[in-house]
């Protein structure tokens, strides 16, 4: 690696363990007791929101099964990710998974059922290869762009899933559930994306075909790993009305990778897979509405 590369590399290793100190010390698990569950009207809510609680609750909780495949994916991690995933990140994603499926059980609704240990067999193959050094930066890339696109939309939905809770409202469910859970995401984002640019300039030409290559193909809605979960989240966008302003949502979500990724392609507004991919979450949700 050329000296300076080398030097701007430590430089983002010592914002990196600065960041994860500092979400450790400001951003504790949130404690169960602090949150208050009294909904007014429980039948109302369950029927506007409560699909939007039980897909937050599902993906917050499969953060279990996340830190297996992480550990699969990336057979030896630089130790600022080993430390923000098990230290920070688990631990308060758990936390908004529980809280959320608290919620949903308080009005009336079954809980969440999550896959909290399966890992697939893409994974596993990635993660046999990622023993080499030079192919794990590629996967360790893929994990990062994958972590922005995801917190990005937690983030962007708790904003929505706030306000209409709001303006039903509902004010202790937005004040102590909604909104405690959603100042804890812009601090995972902003690991990731200083992680992924950071990377991104220390990676070799092949690296960055290769990244391009796998990210095409393998990018997907947060949680959505089949047809059904894809509908499940086309159902999301629509109750929090991202199906509306899908391609925004979609710009949002994929700005720094459209940056780092696709910067050679001027005019590109959201990478094509990123759009393709919201697209068929909302058909998928129209289609199993038509029944
Ligand atoms: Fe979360
Ligand atoms: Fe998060």
């Amino acid at each position: 690696m050329p000296r300076a590369t080398l030097l701007e590399a430590s430089r983002t290793t010592t914002r990196l363990v600065e960041h994860v100190e500092r979400l450790g010390a400001e951003h504790p698990p949130i404690e169960l007791g602090s949150v208050d569950y009294t909904v007014h009207r429980p039948e109302l809510f369950s029927q506007r929101f409560g699909h939007v609680l039980d897909y937050m609750a599902r993906v917050e909780l499969e953060v279990d099964r996340n830190v297996l495949e992480l550990i699969t994916l990336l057979p030896d991690p630089p130790e600022v990710d080993r430390r923000f995933y098990a230290d920070v990140w688990q631990p308060q994603e758990i936390q908004h998974g529980l809280i959320l499926d608290q919620l949903q059980v308080h009005v009336g609704r079954p809980p969440a059922t999550p896959d909290l240990d399966t890992v697939g067999a893409k994974i596993k193959v990635l993660g046999a290869l990622a023993h080499v050094g030079a192919i794990q930066d590629v996967v360790r890339m893929l994990y990062y762009l994958t972590g922005m696109a995801t917190e990005r939309s937690a983030v962007l939905a708790y904003n929505l899933l706030h306000d209409g809770v709001r303006e039903m409202g509902e004010t202790s469910v937005a004040e102590t559930v909604i909104a405690p859970i959603r100042r804890q995401e812009p601090g995972h984002y902003a690991f990731y994306q200083l992680s992924a640019k950071g990377l991104w300039a220390e990676l070799a030409g092949w690296q960055h075909w290769l990244v391009r290559r796998l990210r095409r193909f393998s990018f997907a809605p947060v949680g959505a790993n089949d047809d059904a979960q894809k509908a499940d989240f086309g159902e999301v966008m629509r109750t929090l009305g991202i199906d509306r302003e899908a391609s925004t949502f979609a710009q949002q979500i994929s700005r720094v990778e459209r940056e780092l990724l696709w910067a050679r392609d001027r005019g590109l507004k959201v990478p094509d897979y990123v759009a393709a991919a919201f697209r068929e979450a909302v058909e998928l949700a129209q289609a199993r509405r038509a029944g």
